[in-house]
């Protein structure tokens, strides 16, 4: 049995950290397969006994495709032990990187029809040269108003590649998942 890691990327931030927990997972014997949601048509459930899902956050929200795979697979994904993760550039402030604290993530949580065991948030990455303009000048004014990085030359990585190793020992750990007794 494997682990199923899907996620939801815009720039591929939230592909590298689903690529790095499936590595982080194979160093503690866990395999995994890692698929993108948007692309994840079929899935052949009876192959997976563990269910992660991460998304990123674009101007406010996740993709729509996250809350219709939630919507469509709920069943499946409440079946088996699970954990989620979101990527967003609010939680580069610690004080905002948990499920609490961080907006996005509370309120995902709070609807969502999936109830994962484990949540954890993650600061994304900011890279102003691969932007279009109009999202490159955008970006720029939310930093500027929230004191981040404003220099339009630079590509910054806020991600804590230990938060996330550490969220990968704890999806090895799930194993029982209480709504199934
Ligand atoms: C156009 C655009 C809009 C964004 N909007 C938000 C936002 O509203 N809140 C936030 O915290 N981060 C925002 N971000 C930051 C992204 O969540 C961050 O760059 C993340 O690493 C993207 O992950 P991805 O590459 O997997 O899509 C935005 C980034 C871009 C490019």
């Amino acid at each position: 049995m494997k682990t199923l890691i899907l996620f939801s990327t815009r720039d591929g931030q939230t592909r590298e950290i689903a690529s790095f927990i499936a590595s982080e997972l194979k160093e503690q014997g866990v395999d995994a397969d890692v698929m993108n949601l948007h692309r994840a048509e079929t899935i052949d459930w009876s192959l997976y006994n563990k269910v992660v899902i991460g998304a990123s956050i674009r101007y406010g929200h996740f993709h729509a495709a996250l809350d219709a795979f939630v919507k469509k697979h709920h069943a499946e994904l409440n079946a088996l032990p699970g954990a989620f993760f979101s990527v967003n550039l609010v939680a580069r402030k610690p004080e905002k990187r948990t499920p609490q604290t961080n907006n996005y993530t509370r309120k995902f949580l709070l609807h969502s029809l999936w109830r994962p065991d484990h949540c954890a948030v993650f600061a994304g990455a900011l890279r102003y040269p691969r932007y279009r303009w109009y999202d490159r000048f955008m970006i720029r004014l939310i930093m500027k108003m929230t004191g981040g990085e404003t220099d339009t030359r630079k590509e910054v990585v806020y991600t804590d590649w230990k938060q996330v190793a550490a969220f990968a020992r704890e999806i090895a750990r799930l194993s029982h998942n209480p709504r199934n007794g």
